[in-house]
């Protein structure tokens, strides 16, 4: 009877379970301006105060709950948090840092060293502190050397409680936002129509147009400063901590084709120009590579997905492809954010699952993923989407800062804590 249960259960095993490596990083990721809240010398508070973005207020008021949310996420069996430090309060002014919120996250790293989760730090993600925005942000021709000096102090100041930083998030996404679409700041925007209008809880929020090419040269010198401010970072860094991990966070939108020769070379334009671009300039200083994926899209597609609340695809299978396209590089990866926004929390469990099992393929296909960090610990702020959309495993009451979890919060505890999935 014992073999037999023996043999059954290596069956189980084998069929059922996909197993992680040992060490793989299991958590959830936030960013400053998201969840901290009471942020207000930088650019998005600047477009609130405008009122082209909706204003973010107290957020979360992480800044002073982190605690409490860490506690969660310790319950929730994360052994790993990706979170970002605000620019605008370590350098409040060209060159002058503020010690006080090096102290405040040097408390937030340590809060998480007792909790034994392991951070994940972003020097920035999105938002800029007004003297650099206001100054010209990443048109400027210094961006990079003002930018390395910032991520050096970074982690000069807080390099003996994190071994991991991640430079910048998603700068292609801040760049087409701000330079093309001008649906952020500092809402440069191309194309022939004047405006463009983001309704939100009633209100619309337009932003500044700007004919003709003007804005996609910008672009263009955005990008390429982007690339130079991440490399000159990492050599600014290792002058300072020659043993810290350095990574850049890339935002992959995968884009496939169907059967249509000419839709696959649309697509292998479209990922060269979103990811190869950015990447091929970035990864020999790339000690490791983050991943976020939140997109699948498809030439010529003609099914009908089903969508999540942002309207996106419910594609989480295709996290697969994403990695794979970064693997290219290789460097060890990790999944620096994907997740899906769900108010009823109806799909989380099933999109959580399905993208926790194409990681494990791609590692059974030979890409080495390091860690998994689902966005996002907390309902946040959602840029110019404002407060509606809610990507949490933990739910937040905007009136009372209620936290709640999720049931499928749950799951995915389930699978950090078995550092595996079962299906
Ligand atoms: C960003 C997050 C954002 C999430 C969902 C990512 O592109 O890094 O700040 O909230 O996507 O839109």
């Amino acid at each position: 009877m014992q073999v037999w249960n023996g043999i059954y259960l290596v069956y189980c095993q084998v069929m059922y379970e996909k197993q992680f490596p040992d060490g793989f990083y299991w958590g959830a990721a936030t960013a400053s301006y998201q969840v901290e809240g009471g942020i207000e010398h930088n650019d998005w508070a600047q477009a609130a105060r405008e009122g082209r973005v909706p204003p973010c207020g107290r957020a979360c008021d992480h800044y002073n709950r982190y605690a409490v949310d860490f506690d969660i996420a310790q319950e929730l069996g994360h052994t790993a948090h990706r979170f970002s430090v605000e620019w605008a309060r370590i350098e409040p002014e060209e060159g002058v840092f503020n010690a006080e919120a090096i102290l405040h996250y040097r408390a937030v790293l340590k809060a998480l060293k007792d909790r034994n989760i392991t951070p994940f730090v972003t020097i920035w993600h999105f938002t800029l502190p007004l003297w650099f925005s206001e100054s010209g942000s990443f048109e400027r021709d210094d961006a990079p050397e003002i930018f390395a000096r910032y991520a050096a102090y970074v982690v000069e100041e807080l390099g003996d409680l994190c071994d991991h930083f991640s430079t910048m998030n998603e700068p292609n996404v801040f760049g087409s936002n701000g330079w093309l679409r001008g649906s952020w700041p500092p809402f440069k925007r191309f194309l022939l129509t004047d405006k463009i209008a983001i309704t939100n809880s009633g209100r619309t929020y337009e932003s500044r147009a700007h004919k003709g090419l003007e804005p996609v040269k910008l672009y263009f010198k955005v990008m390429k400063n982007l690339a130079r401010a991440h490399n000159a970072s990492y050599d600014a860094i290792k002058q300072v901590s020659p043993n810290t991990e350095v990574s850049v966070v890339k935002h992959v939108i995968v884009f496939g084709a169907n059967w249509n020769p000419f839709n696959k070379i649309k697509a292998a334009i479209a990922n060269y120009f979103w990811t190869s671009v950015f990447m091929n300039r970035t990864h020999k200083h790339c000690d490791s590579i983050g991943l976020n994926y939140y997109f699948y899209t498809q030439f010529g597609d003609k099914r009908q997905w089903k969508k999540t609340d942002m309207d996106w695809n419910f594609a989480p299978e295709h996290i697969y492809d994403a990695l794979r396209m970064l693997g290219k590089y290789k460097k060890p990866l990790f999944v620096s954010e994907a997740g899906l926004a769900d108010a009823d929390d109806s799909d989380r469990a099933e999109y959580i699952k399905k993208q926790v099992v194409a990681t494990w393929q791609a590692i059974q296909d030979g890409v080495d993923v390091r860690g998994h960090l689902y966005w996002s610990l907390l309902d946040n702020y959602e840029w110019a989407l404002g407060f509606e959309k809610r990507f949490g495993l933990v739910s937040v009451n905007y009136e009372t800062l209620e936290r709640k979890i999720r049931p499928s919060a749950y799951v995915y505890k389930e699978i950090c804590q078995q550092n595996a999935v079962v299906e």
